[in-house]
């Protein structure tokens, strides 16, 4: 690792403190809001979470029931506010990019009207930016279904199955918030400012797409196509990691066990095959995939304990939830749209703009003189 600096991407560094997640790497643990992940996990709806979320951080903050409601007539807010070339010029660029392009044309602000649209749009313009990848057109959001069925609705034409739908609340809550990652550090930076909700957003989406964060999904399927077999699974990895290569749904800055959002996936996935809705040969593979890939980490990393984080069954589910391996990140940040809000008006409400500071080790005018004489 290159720290010349020994800042070391700030690990270890505190910025905030935040009554919203907590993230304990050595016990695998994630709470979120007195909640831990595994009891949420499983049988809340993605509305009950984002009540959860902004429950203090504006005047008012609907229940659960009149949430669904209200994010349901913002979907079709954002819907209407399609135009007609969109399809043209937005189905040729990386789903997370079209995405990004259409919540940048949302209304800043810092009310809770904002805040739904941001966490509405999401949903509607990833199914969108899919179906018109495939030629076809975007379909408008049914304000009387759930956030995660009208999700689905609108990718596939087709009221998901109960199992189905559930898969993805289980997927939503479980990526809803994550401590201070690296977007939800960037929103908080965008938001300290005063710039707004929509612009924190931006700025979360923005680095969510890079694959060391919410990136690495797609490239998990990638893999596990190139491996094939689970007789060539070891071969294939060592290859990697002798080339260079990081395993992709491996490792955490925080995490040094098992990232407790994989089992809660795996779990969904588990439930989602008893209907029939996952390619069994295609789970075994996975599972042998990742042992052989643990096994090698241990090998070839001993110094760092490498485990299993939330992108490797994330890929899976998302996967078997018709979601193409290109719209995985924007299926991310539809989830963690909610933290991003919650953390930038948590930030506005009791924060100071973030501003640190740099050490300057570049040359002194004096000694570019200098230089410049020679
Ligand atoms: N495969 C192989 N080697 C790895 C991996 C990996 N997935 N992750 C870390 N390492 C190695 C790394 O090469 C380094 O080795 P060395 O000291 O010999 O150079 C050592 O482990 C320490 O790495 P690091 O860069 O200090 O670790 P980090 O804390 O900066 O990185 C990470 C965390 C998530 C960026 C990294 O583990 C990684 O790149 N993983 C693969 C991408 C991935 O799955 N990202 C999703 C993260 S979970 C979603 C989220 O919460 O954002």
């Amino acid at each position: 690792m290159n720290d010349e600096d020994g800042l070391g991407g700030l690990e270890g560094v505190v910025a905030a403190h935040t009554v919203l997640s907590e993230v304990d790497g050595a016990a695998g643990r994630l709470v979120i809001r007195g909640h831990q992940l595994d009891e949420i996990a499983q049988r809340w709806r993605y509305e009950d979470v984002v009540a959860l979320l902004f429950q203090g951080f504006f005047d008012t903050v609907p229940n659960a029931a009149a949430l669904r409601g209200a994010l349901g007539r913002a979907r079709r807010e954002a819907f209407e506010r399609l135009q007609p070339n969109d399809d043209a010029v937005l189905r040729k660029m990386p789903p997370i990019e079209a995405v990004r392009a259409l919540l940048a044309r949302l209304p800043d602000g810092d009310d809770l009207a904002t805040a739904l649209r941001l966490v509405a749009a999401p949903a509607v313009y990833t199914a969108a930016v899919m179906r018109w990848r495939l030629g076809v057109q975007a379909l408008a959001p049914d304000e009387s279904l759930p956030y995660a069925a009208d999700m689905l609705r609108m990718l596939h034409g087709r009221t998901p199955t109960a199992a189905q739908a559930a898969a993805l609340d289980t997927y939503l809550v479980t990526v809803c918030d994550h401590g201070l990652n690296a977007s939800t550090f960037a929103a908080r930076v965008v938001a300290s400012t005063g710039a707004g909700l929509a612009s924190a957003v931006l700025a979360g989406i923005s680095a969510l797409k890079g694959p060391l964060h919410g990136g690495a999904p797609g490239p998990v399927l990638d893999a596990l196509d190139a491996i094939g077999t689970a007789a060539n699974a070891r071969h294939w990895l060592e290859g990697a990691v002798a080339s260079g290569q990081r395993l992709m749904g491996f490792g955490h800055r925080i995490y040094r066990v098992r990232d407790p959002r994989a089992d809660a996936l795996k779990g969904a996935l588990r439930r989602l095959s008893v209907e029939g809705s996952v390619n069994a040969a295609r789970f075994e593979l996975a599972e042998a995939a990742e042992q052989a890939a643990l096994a090698i980490l241990r090998e070839k990393k001993p110094d760092r304990a490498l485990e299993t984080n939330v992108e490797f069954y994330t890929a899976l589910l998302l996967e078997a939830l018709g979601f193409g391996r290109e719209s995985f990140t924007c299926v991310f940040a539809a989830g963690r749209v909610s933290g991003w809000v919650a953390h930038a008006r948590e930030q506005v409400k009791k924060g100071r703009l973030i501003r640190p500071q740099s050490v300057y080790v570049g040359p002194m005018p004096q000694d570019a003189d200098t230089e410049l004489a020679h």
